[in-house]
């Protein structure tokens, strides 16, 4: 055998690594709680934002900041809002290889929610939010890592949203943390026809309820997590149950995310606006779902070509990256680097854009430049040789 080939076969053998398992039928996770018996359920279709690594979110085709404005009569507060593109702004971190450091523009790094900070001259208090591009997100997991602020006077929300009757929240009122009593509540709502119609307050029915976290959540990264199965809405915080819900008011029809912060100094709610800007920063999310478009499924029908073929599903890791209040620059606590799907090899056959646009270059995309230009460089020296 020629030494050319020799060495061709042996780059090739080193980059032809086998697959531990492709997904094709889908991402798995038990899902119950103290009201709902636990099973294994199953998703086709994932979405993954790892917003440490993605560069500008500008060019990112997953997600789309809002630009839109709500004057003080809609809002109901004393100012209108000014949702603004550039509240919302990658903060990528440093050095593209590591999972702990600091961001480009210092501090944390994620991607950055700005509600301006003072009273604003014209009435509209700019504020900052971001949709996913596909609305067609039916039942799922779905997580989002978040620092959030302890400047008063904001909501912040990771929410998913199909109309305003079928709406499933997890707010932050920066003015309800008490940083001395070590009280740092989240509010968790379902709208519903019957809170649409008492002006958004969802108090009463089973579909609110006020939590305390076990932590204080402006410090370090910690996972808000929301389960949407038929009938039921499992809220987490760091993985463990917040509450369940299970009332008329789960919604039915399939959706999008939502992370937003904002303030209209309405002072049953958001209070503020803030005295100085205050920032949250989301280092990820993560979607695993059931997708309400037949294109999707007949795609999954096709992908999935029998669901007992070993990795045929792939288990949804639950969240262990312990925030670390000591070092809050760590970004995932103790550097216990987050699991994406879309970093493995082959676990994200047929799925949606991310990787692919220019905005989601990544360590892992880092990390497959260099390995193709060793093989390019191998190649060379093989055929030197
Ligand atoms: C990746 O998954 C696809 C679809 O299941 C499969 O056909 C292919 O052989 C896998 N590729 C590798 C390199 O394992
Ligand atoms: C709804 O949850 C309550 C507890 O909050 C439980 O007692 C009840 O059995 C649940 N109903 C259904 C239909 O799951
Ligand atoms: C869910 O699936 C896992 C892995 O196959 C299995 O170990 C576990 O027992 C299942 N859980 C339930 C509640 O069925
Ligand atoms: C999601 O879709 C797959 C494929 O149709 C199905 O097997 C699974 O049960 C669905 N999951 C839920 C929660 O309905
Ligand atoms: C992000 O991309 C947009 C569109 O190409 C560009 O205008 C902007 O300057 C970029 N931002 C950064 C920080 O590179
Ligand atoms: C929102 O902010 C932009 C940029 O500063 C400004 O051009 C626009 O007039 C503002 N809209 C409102 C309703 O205040
Ligand atoms: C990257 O991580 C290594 C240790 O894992 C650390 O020594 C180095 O300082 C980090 N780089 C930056 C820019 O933080
Ligand atoms: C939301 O959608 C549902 C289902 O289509 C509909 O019944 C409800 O009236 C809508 N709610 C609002 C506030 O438009
Ligand atoms: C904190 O707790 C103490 C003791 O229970 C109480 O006196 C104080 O009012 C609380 N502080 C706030 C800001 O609620
Ligand atoms: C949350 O903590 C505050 C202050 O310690 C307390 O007053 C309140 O009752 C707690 N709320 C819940 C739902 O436990
Ligand atoms: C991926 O999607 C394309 C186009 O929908 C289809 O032709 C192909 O068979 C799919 N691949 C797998 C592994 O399902
Ligand atoms: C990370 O933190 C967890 C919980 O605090 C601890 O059990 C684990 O040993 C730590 N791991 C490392 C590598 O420090």
């Amino acid at each position: 055998m020629p030494p050319a080939v020799s060495m061709l076969l042996f780059i090739f053998g080193f980059l032809v690594v086998p697959a531990v398992a492709d997904c094709e039928c889908g991402y798995t996770a038990p899902i119950g709680s103290a009201s709902m018996p636990v099973s294994n359920f199953t998703f086709t279709d994932i979405i993954e934002s790892d917003f440490v690594h993605i560069k500008n979110i500008s060019l990112d085709t997953d997600w789309k900041r809002q630009s839109f404005a709500v004057t003080p009569a809609a809002g109901r507060g004393p100012y209108g809002m000014n949702y603004t593109v550039n509240n919302v702004i990658s903060n990528p971190i440093l050095d593209v290889n590591n999972w702990t450091g600091p961001g480009i523009l210092g501090g944390d790094p994620g991607l950055q929610f700005t509600v301006d900070g003072g009273i604003p001259t014209d009435g509209y208090v700019k504020v900052a939010q971001m949709d996913s591009s596909r609305t067609d997100l039916l039942w799922g997991s779905y997580r989002a890592s978040m620092q959030l602020t302890l400047t008063a006077g904001t909501c912040s929300a990771f929410f998913w949203y199909f109309n305003d009757s079928q709406e499933i929240d997890m707010e932050f009122l920066s003015s309800q943390f008490i940083v001395e009593n070590n009280t740092f509540p989240v509010n968790l709502v379902l709208q519903s026809p019957q809170s649409v119609q008492a002006g958004f307050n969802a108090v009463g029915a089973g579909n609110y309820k006020v939590v305390n976290l076990s932590f204080n959540p402006t410090i370090g990264f910690h996972e808000y997590r929301v389960d949407f199965v038929p009938g039921n809405v499992i809220f987490y915080a760091d993985g463990s149950e917040l509450a369940t819900m299970n009332t008329t008011a789960v919604p039915t029809q399939p959706g999008h995310l939502i992370l937003t912060q904002w303030s209209n100094g309405n002072d049953l709610w958001s209070f503020g606006p803030p005295t100085e800007d205050a920032l949250i920063v989301v280092d990820y999310v993560k979607a695993y779902f059931n997708s309400s478009l037949t294109e999707r499924q007949s795609d999954w029908a096709t992908r999935c070509r029998d669901t007992t073929l070993p990795g045929a599903f792939c288990t949804i890791p639950d969240w262990n990256t312990p925030s670390s209040p000591s070092t809050p620059t760590l970004i995932s606590g103790n550097s216990t680097q987050p699991f994406f799907f879309s970093d493995q090899n082959n676990m994200t056959v047929n799925q949606t854009v991310y990787h692919k646009s220019k905005g989601t270059t990544t360590a892992s995309d880092a990390v497959q430049q260099t390995v193709m230009m060793l093989a390019a460089l191998s190649f060379v020296i093989a055929v030197v040789l």
